[in-house]
C-alpha cells in the first residue's frame, strides 16, 4: 500500500526526527499534482517557504515558475518538493544525516505520484541518483532509472543572480517537454500488449 500524498504531509508536519524540526516554523512537505507527470526536487525550504509552508515561493521559486511557463508548464501540472522538508537554519547546507532522516518522505512521494520525469534542482537532491558526479558536467542530461527519467539541473536560486548559471538553466528547461515526451513514449511501449501471436491456418 502506498501511503496518499496527504498522509505524508501530515506526518512530515509533526515529524521530530532530525534537529531541523527545532527551529522551523512549518515543515514544507512540497505540493502540486498528485499524478504529475514531471517532478522537481529542490534543497530545502528558505525563509519564505518556512512561513508559508509551500515549497518554491521566493524568489528562485518565482524564476522557476517563469520558467515553467515559459516551457508550457504551470505549477499545478506538477509536483514540488525538496530533499529536506525543514529549513536549515541560516539557510546552511543540510547536513548529510539530515537528508538521510527526510529521505523516507521522498521515496513515499515518489511512490505515490510516480512521475515520468524527475528534476533535480541542485547539487543535494542531483545526489540521490548521482552521488559522485559534478553538475557541471552531467546538467541537463537526462538518465533513465528503473521507470523514471532523472534529470539534474542547477538550482535556480544559484542561477538566478549568475548570467551564465541563468542561460544554463534556461537552456536545460527548454529541453524538458522533449524530455517529457520521449518518457511518455517509452512509458506507452512499456504498456502495450504484446504483438498478437501469427494464427497458424494450416
Ligand atoms: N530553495 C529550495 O531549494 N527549495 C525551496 O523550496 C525554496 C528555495
Ligand atoms: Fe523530519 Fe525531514 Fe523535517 Fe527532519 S527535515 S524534522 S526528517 S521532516
Amino acid at each position: 500500500m502506498t501511503a496518499s500524498l496527504d498522509t505524508i504531509a501530515a506526518r512530515v508536519r509533526v515529524c521530530t526526527q532530525c534537529e531541523l524540526h527545532r527551529m522551523r516554523t512549518n515543515a514544507v512537505p512540497g505540493n502540486g499534482n498528485p499524478n504529475a507527470e514531471v517532478m522537481f526536487i529542490g534543497e530545502g525550504p528558505g525563509w519564505h517557504e518556512d512561513r508559508q509552508g509551500l515549497p518554491f515561493v521566493g524568489a528562485a521559486g518565482q524564476f522557476l515558475n517563469e520558467m515553467l511557463q515559459s516551457i508550457g508548464l504551470s505549477r499545478d501540472e506538477v509536483f514540488i518538493t525538496n530533499i529536506v522538508k525543514c529549513r536549515p537554519p541560516g539557510n546552511r547546507d543540510p547536513l548529510p544525516d539530515e537528508i538521510a532522516a527526510c529521505s523516507a518522505y521522498l521515496d513515499a512521494q515518489i511512490a505515490a505520484i510516480k512521475p515520468k520525469v524527475i528534476v533535480t534542482l541542485g547539487r543535494f537532491s542531483m545526489a540521490r541518483w548521482f552521488p559522485n558526479e559534478r553538475i557541471s558536467r552531467i546538467h541537463g542530461q537526462p538518465r533513465r532509472f528503473g521507470d523514471v527519467v532523472v534529470v539534474p539541473m542547477y538550482h535556480p536560486a544559484a542561477a538566478l543572480h549568475q548570467s551564465s548559471l541563468r542561460a544554463t538553466i534556461e537552456a536545460d528547461m527548454a529541453k524538458l517537454p522533449q524530455i517529457l515526451e520521449e518518457a511518455r513514449r517509452e512509458a506507452a511501449a512499456e504498456d502495450a500488449p504484446p504483438p498478437p501471436q501469427q494464427m497458424r491456418l494450416f
